[in-house]
């Protein structure tokens, strides 16, 4: 029998700052109650929420008690992972020590739905491009073994399929371990990421892997073609809300700020008449 259909909400790259400031003229805390209002109107239903890192934006233990009062609101199972942005030490004291695994690392795993979802810490203290250690790709492989029965969707931090953009340059720096490892699993849905402020999609040796652009500012495509510098654009604000079920694995970018104008139905009545 099919299994019911899986509905995942990720939020990325929130760049909380404390009361009064302001990340890059932005204000985040703004951003993010403007996403939690947008979760809780439109995906009620999700099963899960998940925040995928760079929380803070230099890592202050007021930023993540501020975090942890916008975010009361979500009506789903939220669930909180860490990026280069982040202060594991003192996210740890703020949230409490039982959201770090007997390693240290902020990772866990979720069976839901007949999916297996695993949050995966790409976060190293002290470096700007993800890492997976021994010890956590040893993690994934055991957890992707428990799974084989069943597909996979795996959130980290940061994006692991190169994109030919400056970000390049602070991409996960053990991917190519990564992809071995996914690819000892024969049902691998999707690999989801921020870190990178833009959204991408792409498929690397049949895994797919995609970006979404997150809750800060957004980056402009800047490809080595491009005649102008790469800009920091203050939208769209946006979150990705995940499909899965038995056959299929959609991923949908919500924008939760910019909006444009809506096209009233009435301006879609022009047809020839072969076409009606
Ligand atoms: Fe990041």
């Amino acid at each position: 029998m099919a299994s019911e259909r899986l509905k995942l909400v990720i939020m990325s790259d929130l760049h909380l700052v404390p009361e009064g400031e302001v990340s890059n003229t932005l204000d985040t805390a703004a951003r993010l109650a403007a996403a939690v209002d947008s979760v809780n109107i439109n995906h009620a239903d999700a099963d899960l929420c998940i925040l995928a890192g760079d929380l803070a934006d230099l890592g202050e233990a007021d930023a993540y008690v501020r975090l942890r009062d916008i975010i009361a609101p979500l009506t789903a199972d939220t669930h909180l992972m860490l990026g280069n942005h982040d202060d594991r030490r003192v996210f740890l004291q703020v949230f409490g020590n039982g959201f770090a695994d007997q390693n240290g690392h902020v990772q866990k795993v979720i069976d839901i739905k007949g999916h297996r979802v695993i949050l995966l810490d790409s976060s190293e203290p002290g470096v700007v491009e993800g890492v997976l250690c021994p010890s956590r790709l040893d993690w994934l492989q055991a957890r992707l073994d428990e799974a084989r029965d069943r597909p996979v969707i795996v959130v980290l931090h940061h994006h692991a399929l190169a994109l030919s953009m400056p970000v390049d340059t602070i991409i996960l720096r053990d991917s190519a371990a990564l992809l071995a490892v996914l690819c000892t699993h024969p049902d691998v849905r999707q690999v989801i990421a921020g870190h990178v402020h833009l959204t991408t999609t792409g498929v690397w040796k049949g895994v797919p892997f995609t970006t979404l652009a997150g809750g800060h500012y957004n980056v402009s495509v800047n490809l080595p073609s491009h005649a102008a510098p790469q800009d920091r654009l203050e939208g769209p604000g946006q979150y990705a809300v995940v499909l899965a079920d038995d056959d299929a694995c959609v991923v949908h970018f919500e924008n939760f700020l910019d909006r444009h104008t809506v096209i009233a139905a009435n301006n879609f009545g022009r047809q020839r008449a072969s076409r009606r």
